[in-house]
């Protein structure tokens, strides 16, 4: 079968190669890939900034927002052959922490996790792959289209449980949510407020094109004004930001309302300096009972969650943030970047 693989730390290493066809041991699905998302990570990991192959291999089969249709699932399992399925990230390691040890291996204390098609663990990137029952998660059969959006989706919705958790520490009855970036996170971290009856302002440097109508179609507010400019007038109880960039991330600190929230997602690179009024960032922090979270990841809690919440959305508004669907042997198209993508996909015909 062909597979998505590169060699990780070597730089354009990418390749589509033939591999042999995975088995199933016992408690594992064998499943046909649909469609595999392509995100910033895959992209760094391309590029050799980021990755690891599994323990003794050279490469790593690459891909991690899985889609697939059961071919053969075990006997006496919640799942039969054609059910849409999509497969878990991570894994707890062998001798796992507290919090692995407890479900909750997208908060892992000792870094031992592995992740499929990012760290020590083969991903979703082959017309074939396999799943414990345990981390596989079925979606409903009319998401066939868009469900290749729910491994995104499962890291908003664990970014919006750490929000609502951390604002039950005292009174919260947030109204404006501030959402920064308006790609595939921040628009599904959008959906998820207005799912929720906020009023969600999404933020992103484009002036046209398919965010703004995205957003639009939402029922949101699109700005493509400086941050600081849009905190000030809105005055966000939320933020939950989404691009990483460093200047974006310190503005939107310093710009929620009292008792504000901020949640970073946004995976970013090191080395880029900005000068910071630190006894200002702290005042305001402290004053306001603000707090900065980070999120990464999700646990099987947050995939049930990000089922039910693909499934109760509009498909068609689903569709838009699905810019190119692009066949695998045409990877490197998809990997390129093109000024209106929201989210590529590879497919497996
Ligand atoms: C994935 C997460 C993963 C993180 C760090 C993200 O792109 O969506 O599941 O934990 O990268 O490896």
């Amino acid at each position: 079968m062909r597979a998505l693989t590169v060699r990780p730390e070597r730089p354009d290493s990418v390749e589509v190669r033939d591999v042999p066809d995975p088995v199933a041991g016992p408690g594992e699905l064998l499943v046909e890939a649909v469609a595999l998302g392509v995100c910033g990570t895959d992209r760094e990991i391309i590029s050799g900034a980021y990755g690891w192959a599994p323990q003794g291999r050279e490469r790593l089969v690459l891909g991690h927002e899985s889609l697939g249709r059961v071919r053969r699932a075990p006997e006496g399992t919640d799942f039969t052959a054609g059910d849409l399925v999509v497969g878990v990230v991570r894994r707890p390691d062998p001798a796992p922490c507290g919090a692995c040890a407890r479900g909750e291996f997208d908060m892992c204390r000792n870094g031992r996790y592995t992740e499929r098609g990012i760290k020590e663990r083969d991903g979703y990137g082959s017309e074939l792959w396999t799943v414990e029952t345990d981390y596989a998660v079925r979606l409903e059969p009319a998401l066939e289209s868009a469900g290749v959006l729910m491994e995104p989706t499962t890291v908003v919705v664990k970014a919006w449980e750490q929000i609502e958790r951390v604002g039950q520490r005292s009174w919260f009855a947030p109204q404006r949510v501030l959402v920064t970036g308006a790609g595939p996170i921040g628009l599904l971290g959008a959906l998820l407020g207005t799912q929720r009856g906020l009023d969600v302002h999404v933020l992103d440097v484009v002036a046209d094109g398919p965010k703004p109508a995205a957003v639009a179609a939402l029922g949101a507010t699109y700005h493509h004004a400086p941050v600081s400019e849009v905190a000030e007038k809105i005055q966000p109880d939320v933020v939950l930001e989404a691009t990483g960039v460093g200047r974006v991330v310190l503005d939107v600190i310093a710009g929620t309302a009292p008792y504000g929230i901020v949640c970073l997602t946004g995976v970013s690179s090191a080395g880029r300096r900005i000068p910071i009024d630190a006894g200002a960032t702290n005042r305001d922090l402290v004053l306001e009972n603000d707090v900065v979270i980070g999120s990464v990841n999700a646990n099987l809690r947050h995939y049930t969650a990000a089922a039910q919440a693909l499934a109760a959305a509009d498909r068609n508004w689903l569709e838009l943030l699905i810019s190119r669907r692009v066949p695998l042997n045409r990877y490197a198209d998809a990997v390129r970047p093109e000024p209106d993508d929201i989210k590529v996909v590879l497919t497996f015909e």
